[in-house]
């Protein structure tokens, strides 16, 4: 696991290339969809999204939401792929189903592909294994080429499987024409910063270890986030459930007042996702609610907010 987690800026570039284009800032996936038989009226006649997947998968399922939403003007909702089997929903032809999977073989996601399969929807998985089930289920695949992903905890795939998405929401807002060339170029070239961005963090894993050792002991924990912090804060708390057998829970920062400060001791470290981003003050604002209540607050957020960071670990 932590051999696939080094390896996460290099997958970074590989699942970027031929696709993303840092010469003209452009996004480019017609050598995946090559032979799809998909037409533009098609993909500008969908009017919802849906994106299903299990554990990992699903937390890039969420981040995903936001790319649609924000680049393809699609509404969109992510489902956990073992609650949508069940639960008879309502789909049609023009719903677009995005299943995203690294194994392309979870039964509870290929369960619900069936499902949408009957309902005629249009279909693209997101997946790592060339020729698994979901690429034959699909309409469309992307592959990621994360390479084979051994340990069953998903780390180096969750990346690509968000850079997938990513690179699927510009392309279906440049069909949609809902994505301005100057969204287009500004999202390309952030994207293309991304392995370097990875290996800094990488870089910190001995203040990273030490931080580890310092809560080791610790029996809970909370992650918080908001906006795209929210996914993350529930997949660091299923990471830490997954390989460390600590109890971990996952919330959106702006529920914490509604039930969950209640569990706050004090001492209890709590890790807070709060990049310098449109949620940032809100989330800061939360993370002051939990020191009050005596959290150890591990902040995760841009360098220049250090000065919070070293007040509070
Ligand atoms: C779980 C793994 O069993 O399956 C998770 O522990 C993974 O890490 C999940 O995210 C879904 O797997 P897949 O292959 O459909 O992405």
């Amino acid at each position: 696991m932590l051999k696939e987690i080094h390896e996460q800026s290099d997958v970074l570039v590989s699942s970027m290339q031929g696709r993303y284009d840092g010469l003209s800032n452009t996004v480019d996936l017609s050598a995946d969809f090559q032979d799809s038989p998909i037409s533009k009226g098609r993909i500008q006649g969908i009017t919802r999204c849906l994106l299903v997947g299990m554990g990992t998968s699903m937390h890039a399922c969420m981040i995903g939401r936001h790319y649609l939403e924000r680049f393809a003007g699609i509404p969109t909702e992510v489902d956990n792929a073992a609650e949508f089997r069940y639960r008879r929903p309502l789909l049609d032809a023009n719903t677009l189903v995005i299943s995203v999977t690294q194994s392309g073989e979870t039964v509870d996601t290929l369960a619900a592909m069936d499902e949408a399969k009957r309902a005629d929807c249009l279909q693209i998985t997101i997946c790592n294994t060339p020729g698994a089930q979901s690429t034959r289920l699909a309409d469309l695949s992307l592959l990621l080429g994360a390479g084979a992903e051994i340990s069953v905890a998903s780390t180096k795939t969750l990346l690509a499987s968000i850079m997938a998405l990513h690179a699927v929401s510009l392309s279906l807002g440049k069909l949609r024409e809902t994505l301005t060339s100057e969204m287009e170029a500004e999202q390309v070239v952030n994207a293309l910063q991304l392995p370097s961005a990875v290996s800094t963090v990488l870089g910190n894993s001995g203040k990273i270890l030490q931080v580890a050792r310092k809560y080791a002991a610790s029996e809970h924990f909370l992650f918080l986030g908001r906006g795209l912090g929210y996914p993350v804060a529930l997949e660091g708390a299923l990471k830490l459930k997954e390989v460390s057998y600590i109890h971990a829970e996952g919330y959106s920062a702006g529920e914490m007042k509604h039930g969950p400060l209640a569990l706050i001791e004090d001492g209890m470290p709590v890790v807070v996702i709060a990049p310098k981003d449109d949620y940032y003050k809100k989330t800061i604002s939360n993370m002051q609610e939990v020191i009050a209540r005596g959290a150890k607050v591990l902040l995760l957020t841009n360098k220049d907010a250090n000065q919070v960071i070293s007040e509070n670990i």
